[in-house]
């Protein structure tokens, strides 16, 4: 762990504690600790230092960091952390293409470009969200690649559960909804090797709406918040871990397909009447089930049709 993440966490839980006993407990000098409080403050953090008691963290103590998170995983992680950005995406697939090594993890406070699926914009304010991008390199076949997004799905579905007490389902493909609104938004973006026909890399791009009660007026019927919904102020940390944890045997468990049973008893669309976009096509249909490829079955006037990509809503 970076001598700023160790700092970081006795900030979080002592009052006060002095340049000298920091230097102490962590086998550094005193200019080590001084220049991690720097780094600390560049990226944020206000840290009061006051003579003969030391430094003191100020403001939201809430915000992310690496070191909080990296305390709840149960292996190894790289992280970078940014106070702002455009897109999380934008920013790991940066680092896919330099060569950034499996299991790196980009999470911001604030995007200034948020991606949503379909060209859309998504909505990222500063403070509420948990707006991270997962940088893979799955051992999975290009066909498998698909997969990727509803297996994050029920990483997501599974660890919002655990934290905040509330079911949740799953709007195919890759909406996570709390009593009837989205929460939650995935955008994979991926690199694949053509000779070997493998995964080269893949980006998750994972849009949690954690905090804040208040969303602009396009967005009031459709979205909503952890918070919103169950009134807790869940640390968005402690569900970065929560979420990373889940991922961690994502290449096994897009094999043997066994996370798909949770997706289907997730699935709010499975019987009900929907409206498709496929395409430039739209049409009304009955969603009968979900297959082994996360592919959406429909029953429509004209038959049975395999839905593997587009968009459907369930207010007719
Ligand atoms: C959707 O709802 O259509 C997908 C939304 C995905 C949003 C996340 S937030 C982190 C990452 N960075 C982005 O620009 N998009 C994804």
């Amino acid at each position: 762990m970076a001598l700023k993440d160790d700092i970081l966490s006795e900030l979080m839980v002592n009052r006060f504690i002095s340049g000298e006993e920091l230097a102490e407990k962590y086998y550094v000098s005193r200019n080590s600790v001084w220049k991690a409080v720097k780094q600390l403050r560049d990226e944020g953090y206000e840290i009061e230092a006051v003579t003969n008691k030391g430094y003191c963290l100020k403001g939201d103590i809430n915000k992310i960091n690496a070191g909080s998170i990296r305390k709840k995983l149960k292996s190894e992680w790289s992280f970078e952390i940014l106070p702002e950005t455009d897109s999380t995406n934008n920013y790991a697939k940066e680092l896919a293409i330099t060569g950034k090594r499996n299991k790196t993890v980009v999470i911001t406070e604030k995007q200034n470009g948020g991606k949503g699926r379909l060209g859309r914009p998504f909505y990222s304010p500063e403070g509420n969200g948990l707006y991270m991008s997962v940088l893979f390199r799955p051992e999975i076949n290009v066909d498998s690649a698909p997969l990727i997004t509803s297996f994050t799905a029920v990483a997501v579905a599974e660890a919002v559960e655990k934290l905040s007490g509330q079911d949740v389902n799953i709007k195919w493909v890759n909406d996570v909804y709390m009593n009837g609104k989205k929460i939650c938004g995935i955008l994979t973006e991926a690199g694949f090797d053509f000779e070997g026909g493998t995964v080269d890399y893949a980006v998750i791009g994972i849009g949690i709406n954690v905090l804040g009660t208040d969303f602009p007026d396009e967005l009031i019927n459709i979205a909503t918040s952890i918070e919103k919904e169950t009134g807790l102020k869940i640390s968005r940390n402690d569900l970065a871990a929560e979420v990373l944890n889940n991922l961690e045997n994502m290449s096994n468990g897009i094999k043997d397909k066994k996370y798909l049973d949770i997706y289907r008893k997730k699935s709010n669309v499975i019987g009900k009447r929907i409206k498709v976009t496929y395409g430039s096509q739209v049409f009304y249909a009955e969603a009968l089930d979900i297959n082994e490829n996360a592919a959406l079955i429909v029953k429509t006037d004209n038959g049975i049709k395999i839905l593997n990509s587009g968009e459907v809503s369930i207010k007719l």
